[in-house]
């Protein structure tokens, strides 16, 4: 269900106007509707239902510390990429013992604090990673589970950037590699094997390339438990798209389903890692116009969020949906650009849209609940923007905008020279 729909020509997230979110807290703002969240959530856990499972929600989609007592509370364990985001997750009371470290670059400090902190598994990525951990549990006197993060050399079909399971990309062990390295991994006295791990990409709107590296992940299962080495999980990652403009991925639904046919039989909990299908529809990013102008034959609206509030479009060429919040019969609508202040030809987000706005007017961007706030930055010294969540009627803010002041926070010009 859409929780950011229109009535009577106002765009609403939940019971709220988000016109009165705007004057209330200023744009440009992120607004999240708690309703979403918990139902994208919930449709995982339906969906697995009967199964042993556990969904670790991939905190780099949206990581505001309300988007993760939300899930914590609803019972989500948590994938996590650094020291910061498991520090989050702790910080909400999320379980530690239901927390997988992904990532190819964990730094020793970070496998240090996520030990300490009793995580559930660590996804490893490369043989010097698993010596590191190795070393770091026998110095702390204990062990650490780990699974094998495998590379299936699987082709996604998404966008090259996020394209994570095909050999060409830094991701993962290549699977033929990769037995070698479990035995290996059983060899070492401070690391104990528990699963085995894949991920292949993000936005995927196809099951096929899912149950494909599925299946290479199950034959390698299959090679192992012959030499004794035997894993209760398998971790098929995040990556499930969701619909932008026409797309068409599967429903959560079906996906799990598809999933848990090949599994049938076999004693494996299934862990996901969704991100985006969690988070992606469940937020919008509220802006306002400044300026309409028009170069020649090009008009654009200058509004107030940039690429550095919401660097998709200009990093992935991908495409949201932008529409008016207040909308009017038989206004006349222009093709324009949406663009945003930053001062780079890249800042826009959206090319060639057909709008009738004049200044002053709010818009919305849909589909930005993840990789928008947690992917900005403080471009052109720019204060991040605000985030609130709504709960039927009620706006909550979530984070407050930041100021200039705070941005120049722990930065020093050199001394005076005499
Ligand atoms: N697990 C691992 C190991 C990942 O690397 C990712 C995403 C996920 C789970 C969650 O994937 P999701 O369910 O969200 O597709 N910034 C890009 C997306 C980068 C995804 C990186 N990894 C974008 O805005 O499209």
């Amino acid at each position: 269900m859409n929780h950011f729909a229109s009535h009577k020509g106002e765009l609403y997230a939940e019971g709220v106007p988000l016109a009165d979110i705007a004057s209330r807290y200023g744009t440009p703002a992120y607004v999240y509707s708690k309703k979403a969240l918990s139902e994208h959530f919930l449709a995982y856990e339906q969906a697995l239902s009967g199964h042993s499972h556990l969904v670790c929600y991939a905190v780099k989609a949206n990581s505001n510390l309300a988007v993760l007592k939300l899930l914590a509370d609803l019972g989500a364990g948590f994938d996590i990429v650094s020291a910061g985001e498991l520090k989050r997750v702790l910080t909400v009371g999320g379980s530690a013992d239901k927390t997988v470290f992904s990532g190819v670059g964990k730094r020793a400090d970070e496998i240090e604090y996520a030990l300490k902190a009793g995580i559930h598994c660590f996804n490893v990525e490369s043989k010097g990673e698993l010596e590191q951990i190795q070393r770091i549990a026998r110095n702390l006197n204990t062990t650490a589970a780990i699974s094998l993060r495998i590379n299936p050399d699987v082709d996604a079909l998404t966008h090259p950037y996020i394209s994570t399971g095909l050999k060409e990309n830094k991701f993962g062990i290549d699977i033929d590699t990769a037995f070698t390295v479990y035995q290996q991994a059983a060899a070492l006295p401070n690391v104990k094997i528990i699963g085995i791990d894949c991920h292949i990409g993000s936005q995927l709107t196809e099951i096929e390339p899912f149950l494909d590296a599925l299946d290479r992940a199950l034959a390698l299962v299959g090679k192992l438990t012959e030499i004794g080495i035997n894993v209760e999980h398998l971790d098929l990652g995040g990556g499930l798209g969701v619909r932008y403009r026409d797309e068409t991925p599967p429903p959560i639904k079906d996906y799990i389903a598809a999933v848990l046919e090949k599994l049938q039989e076999r004693n494996l909990t299934l862990i996901v890692e969704p991100g985006r299908s969690i988070t992606a529809n469940a937020g919008i990013l509220l802006t306002r116009v400044e300026y309409i102008k028009n170069n020649g034959d090009k008009n654009f609206v200058v509004v107030d969020a940039a690429m550095n509030d919401m660097i998709r479009p200009t990093l992935y060429d991908a495409w949201l949906n932008i529409e008016p919040v207040h909308s009017e019969a038989n206004q006349l609508e222009e093709v324009c650009d949406i663009v945003g202040p930053v001062c780079e030809t890249g800042d826009f987000l959206g090319k060639d849209r057909r709008l009738a706005v004049k200044q002053g007017d709010l818009l919305c961007v849909h589909s930005a609940g993840a990789y928008g706030f947690t992917m900005s930055s403080n471009y052109n010294t720019r204060p991040r923007a605000a985030e609130i969540m709504v709960d039927e009627t009620t706006i909550h803010l979530v984070r407050e905008r930041e100021t200039i002041d705070s941005l120049m926070r722990g930065e020093h010009t050199l001394p005076e020279t005499p």
